[in-house]
């Protein structure tokens, strides 16, 4: 296959098309009572193991799709990703998340230069600075130390960190890091999230650390005047040197806000947005708070998977695995949807990282060279930790539409109880649900079995559950920093995998643009309608009759810019 034909036009494609007809003839039942099928389907790496036979496919199946892989040159895709090529042609930029975590003395080269020097240069300089913050030797205006961090950014410059923050929240070595001190994210530009983020806080006592790699989000940017605003009311201009720092490519436009250029941390246009949680952009917020040591365990966790990925055969390689098996779901069975079902709170922040990370990078709409494709790309990612998603969506995962859930367990719980008298621990009692839903979806529960059990026949069919519902089960030794990051670059390669198969880019974001630019329409016109009383001009009936709606019902809204800051 040339590398700018459609993958679908390929003959392990047709195969595979062909071969669901097989794999309808089959249910999960069956599958499941081949024992060498499923010992088959276990994967296991550096203590994590995943369990893909409730997955609705045969040996046959894989090896059919790693043909497929082989026909999308996936092997060559990774080793031009890992070896710095622009494979981002879009942006013309390479794509290389995987130098930040790379050991010190690694060599990943961009352009013929070797990056690793420069990301160890930037983290050495946050594991001084958060250091120097945490320690109290780097104060704030009137001399207090600085114990609470609010970070600014939204997407990729908010939700990787906040993942990483929420899991590791509850880590008992970081919660002994963490003492004392607090870390929020601000990301919407609706006042009410900077209301409820500077609750409680004293600008006195808070660093603000504005987050964006271009420095030009319109939500970011504005929520760093507000906070800017917020510590010079109340400390003197003179205190944001002291109490705002910037995470950025953009080291130009972070010194004409106003922030020392030497409090700005760096990062490089080969690292993407949704990508960059473990460049500056959530290593120094989470420095901040847990200390450089924990964080640096996290990117270490992330490195092992990255070697992973790029080394284990397609076989026995999880990413690989579930980035195909995914293809397979989506291109193949059909199933637009893939749920995220952690069942760990501390994983609560999983999917909605993962929706942006997944959907950013694969929900395209044209191939790599800009050719329409005929098949769909990419999955509507959502989920909720379990037990919560059992109450909530469970239902029509079980006998509504079909969706393939990945399970994610956790052998040793972060806060392990277990009450005296209880038949079970806490953490046991969580898992049994982790071990029973897959099997649920699998096996469902037939007519007979409920004729059995006397169930009054006018609600068999209600009780009925047809079962053949695919999963994954991923069984993680613990929920420590390195796990975390393992956890986050087997997401990473999976969605990589994927698009490398569909033959997208998946390392731009063209689609969030058009939104972008109406808005910015649409803000000029409320500056004057307001200020100048100027008519609405340049919409469609439907915008320009709910747009003058809203300005006649916010006429009364007081709207003199200087005694706005949110109260709260
Ligand atoms: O609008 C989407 C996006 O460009 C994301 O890709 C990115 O993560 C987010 O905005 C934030 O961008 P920045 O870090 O440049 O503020």
């Amino acid at each position: 296959m040339g590398s700018s034909s459609l993958i679908g036009d390929s003959e392990s494609w047709k195969d595979l098309k062909f071969h669901v007809e097989d794999i309808k003839k089959t249910h999960l039942r069956e599958l499941m009572a081949d024992t060498e099928r499923c010992k088959s389907m276990m994967v296991e790496f550096d203590g994590n193991l995943l369990d893909y036979s409730r997955q609705r496919a045969t040996l046959d199946t894989l090896n059919k799709l790693l043909s497929l892989a082989e026909a999308a040159h996936v092997k060559d895709k990774i080793n031009r990703m890992f070896n710095g090529e622009r494979i981002n042609s879009t942006e013309n930029r390479s794509v290389l998340h995987v130098a930040l975590r790379a050991p010190r003395d690694a060599v990943i080269k961009s352009d013929g230069k070797n990056v690793v020097p420069d990301v160890w240069g930037v983290l050495d300089k946050i594991r001084e600075f958060s250091e120097r913050v945490r320690s109290g030797a780097w104060v704030g205006a009137t001399g207090k130390p600085l114990k609470d961090v609010v970070a600014i950014g939204i997407g990729g410059s908010f939700l990787g960190p906040l993942f990483v923050h929420t899991a590791l929240q509850t880590d008992s070595e970081a919660i002994e890091s963490a003492k004392g001190r607090q870390l929020r994210f601000l990301a919407n530009v609706d006042p009410i999230d900077v209301a409820r983020n500077i609750a409680g806080l004293s600008p006195e006592t808070t660093l603000v650390v504005v987050v964006s790699k271009t420095f030009t989000t319109a939500e970011t940017m504005l929520n760093a005047r507000t906070l800017r605003e917020w510590i010079s009311s109340a400390l003197g201009p003179q205190a944001v040197a002291k109490h705002m720092v910037a995470v950025s490519t953009n080291l130009t436009l972070v010194e004409k806000f106003g922030i020392d250029p030497n409090n700005a941390f760096a990062f490089w246009d080969w690292v993407g947005g949704r990508y960059s949680v473990c460049s500056a952009v959530g290593v120094l917020p989470l420095s901040l708070q847990y200390g450089f040591s924990i964080v640096e365990k996290f990117l270490k966790g992330a490195w092992s998977v990255d070697q992973h990925f790029y080394s284990a055969p397609f076989e026995k390689n999880i990413p690989v695995l579930l980035g195909l098996l995914s293809v397979w779901n989506v291109s193949f069975l059909g199933y637009p949807a893939r749920a995220i079902l952690p069942y760990s709170q501390a994983l609560e922040k999983l999917a909605p990282h993962i929706q942006q990370v997944s959907m950013e990078s694969n929900g395209k709409g044209v191939s790599i060279d800009g050719v329409p494709l005929p098949y769909e790309t990419g999955e509507i990612d959502f989920g909720e930790p379990g037990t919560n998603g059992q109450h909530s969506f469970y239902q029509l995962i079980h006998q509504g539409r079909v969706i393939p859930c990945d399970f994610i367990g956790i052998v040793k719980s972060q806060q392990p109880v277990y009450l005296e008298g209880e038949v079970v621990s806490n953490h046991d009692e969580l898992m049994s649900n982790f071990f029973a839903q897959p099997d649920a979806l699998a096996y469902g529960k037939t007519a007979e079995q409920l004729l059995k059990e006397n169930v009054p026949q006018h609600l068999v069919p209600h009780k009925t559950f047809c079962g053949n519902r695919p999963s994954i089960s991923l069984l993680l030794p613990s929920l420590s920093a390195y796990n975390i990051g393992q956890l986050l670059a087997i997401y990473e390669h999976r969605i990589a995998v994927e698009g490398f198969v569909w033959g997208i880019n998946s390392f731009d974001q063209w689609g969030v643009e058009l939104g972008k630019s109406l808005a910015s329409q649409v803000r000029k016109q409320l500056h004057v309608s307001r200020r100048k009383g100027e008519p609405i001009e340049g919409f469609n009936f439907s915008t320009t009759t709910v747009l003058s709606r809203y300005l006649q019902a916010s006429a009364d809204v007081p709207s003199d810019p200087s005694t706005l800051l949110p109260k709260m």
